[in-house]
């Protein structure tokens, strides 16, 4: 395991074991999404600031591992500050659960998203570190580019490569009147495109990454909706040797979240895979994954397909 071995699983059980879960978990039906999904991981508190005058290797915890280029550039945060206009509303694209997302430009020219992580937020220093590790070892035209970090003071962003077109989220559901839905191809090649970036992660890297986080928000877009998985921030290394899982803290978001994992917190590459499918039917039936405003019965994509399929045998 080697480079990868401070993000291994155990310190994932250690904060919050999960190995005597309640047995009325696993009672629960298939689809209802458990309660114990969390999005979060609040590293803040668990891995302290530390100086930034250390070695990038020194600062993501990766010192022993002689063979890891980070590849990724660092930024102070003034030249951040520059890039995205002191970050002016303008410059706002959107906000998740790291923080707040603003478009920028560097003095190069290149245009770049600068992610900044909301210090009061739920998700913290640890999807962080996690993020600029995956990102600086995994190289794929289907994954998102990290451009660079910034960890200066307590200050941390991340700076990725532009999606134009924003995420796949955005073109499928509440369109405004005058955005055209997606047509089949572009849904069929943005499914395709994605589950490339996903087969890169899984049969590719060495150890297989899993992503643990694969939703239509996402699935950025590039020109011609080429598609780009983003959020590295909880990938796990996926099990190595004989073992068929790595036991985890659940996280993920609710829809997309394979049962078998939010029930024993036992994590393989099929995990990523239900998400996959969940996508697949948000590109295929242009509903949401969840959709509150529905009867019930119908608010989880995947239960509704189901009951659908059962009323057509
Ligand atoms: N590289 C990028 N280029 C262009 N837009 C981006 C980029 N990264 C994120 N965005 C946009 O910024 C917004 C927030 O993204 P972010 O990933 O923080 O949240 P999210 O995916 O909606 O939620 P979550 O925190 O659950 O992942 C989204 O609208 C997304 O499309
Ligand atoms: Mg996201």
């Amino acid at each position: 395991m080697g480079c990868f071995s401070c993000f291994d699983s155990k310190e994932d059980e250690k904060l919050n074991p999960q190995k005597d879960r309640d047995d009325s978990n696993r009672k629960q039906p298939h689809l209802t999404a458990p309660s114990n999904i969390s999005r979060l991981s609040s590293g803040a508190d668990r891995l302290k600031t530390r100086s930034t005058n250390c070695s990038k290797r020194e600062f993501l915890g990766i010192k022993d591992a002689p063979d890891v280029q980070i590849a990724a550039h660092t930024f102070t945060f003034r030249e951040l500050a520059a890039a995205t206009n002191n970050f002016k509303p303008e410059s706002f694209i959107g906000e998740g659960g790291f923080g707040r997302v603003y478009k920028g430009q560097l003095p190069s020219g290149q245009v770049v998203a600068v992610k900044q992580l909301d210090r009061n937020g739920l998700q913290g220093n640890r999807e962080f570190l996690v993020e600029v590790l995956m990102l600086s070892l995994l190289h794929h035209p289907n994954l998102v580019s990290l451009i660079g970090y910034c960890a200066d003071g307590d200050q941390r962003l991340l700076v990725y490569e532009f999606m134009p077109l924003g995420s796949l989220e955005d073109h499928l559901h509440d369109l405004p009147p005058d955005k055209e839905p997606l047509d089949w191809n572009t849904r069929m090649t943005i499914a395709s495109g994605a589950a490339k970036g996903l087969e890169h992660l899984h049969d590719k890297a060495n150890p297989p990454v899993i992503y643990r986080d694969f939703k239509s928000s996402n699935i950025l877009l590039k020109d011609n909706f080429f598609p780009k998985l983003s959020d590295f921030g909880l990938a796990k290394l996926g099990p190595t040797g004989d073992k068929s899982h790595v036991s985890t803290r659940v996280m993920g978001t609710y829809g997309y979240c394979a049962p078998e994992y939010a029930m024993t917190g036992q994590l393989t590459v099929k995990s990523d895979v239900y998400s996959f499918g969940v996508v697949f039917l948000e590109l295929i039936t242009g509903r949401k994954a969840i959709d509150s405003t529905k009867p019930q019965g119908e608010q989880n994509l995947v239960a509704w397909v189901i009951n659908l399929l059962i009323s057509f045998l």
